[in-house]
């Protein structure tokens, strides 16, 4: 029987990756980091796709990986923040599983990002207000095509996770 997956889609910086992580320590749930796969399959980091073959060619990888994507096992799987931007993408997660949307707001995402140097969308623009501009160009994607909508201000990686379990209605071990 096919299974279905856990995608966790949301801004940079929402948690996709940390409650992924959770929910396979608490739960047992398996984990998949579509970045990570991406930078496995071409051996070099997401920044250095975007500087040497641009982003297009990064979000053509994206879309490859969920054709791709089999459904032998469920995985959670953590997306990168611009994966629901394109139709395709959401198509196929859509035939494929849950979409749940992480939410958080622009100086939460911004507190949680400010230190860190591993996304090129961000690199230069480091700043609250950017932020909250990118994210009001996508919000209305994201919420549009989420199953299942959870907060994550101020809240635990625990709090989140059994959220999500609850609103999914997928059991852990
Ligand atoms: C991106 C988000 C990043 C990564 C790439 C582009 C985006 O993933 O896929 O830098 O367009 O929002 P995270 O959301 O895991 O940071």
């Amino acid at each position: 029987m096919e299974k279905k997956h856990i995608f966790l889609i949301g801004f940079m910086g929402s948690g996709k990756s940390t409650i992924a992580h959770c929910l396979y320590k608490k739960y047992g749930l398996l984990q998949l980091d579509m970045d990570k796969y991406i930078e496995n399959e071409e051996g070099r980091k997401i920044s250095s796709i975007f500087e040497q073959e641009g982003e297009a060619y990064f979000r053509g990888l994206e879309t490859e990986f969920l054709k791709k994507l089999d459904q032998k096992e469920m995985f959670v799987i953590s997306c990168g923040g611009g994966v629901p931007m394109n139709e395709r993408n959401v198509q196929e997660m859509k035939k494929k599983g849950i979409i749940v949307l992480l939410h958080a707001n622009p100086a939460t995402i911004y507190q949680r990002v400010k230190n860190s140097h591993h996304r090129p969308l961000l690199e230069g623009n480091m700043t609250e207000e950017y932020i909250g501009k990118l994210m009001e160009q996508r919000s209305s994607v994201y919420d549009q095509v989420a199953d299942v909508i959870v907060k994550t201000d101020n809240r635990s990686a625990e709090e989140i996770s059994a959220e999500i379990l609850e609103k999914t209605k997928i059991q852990g071990e």
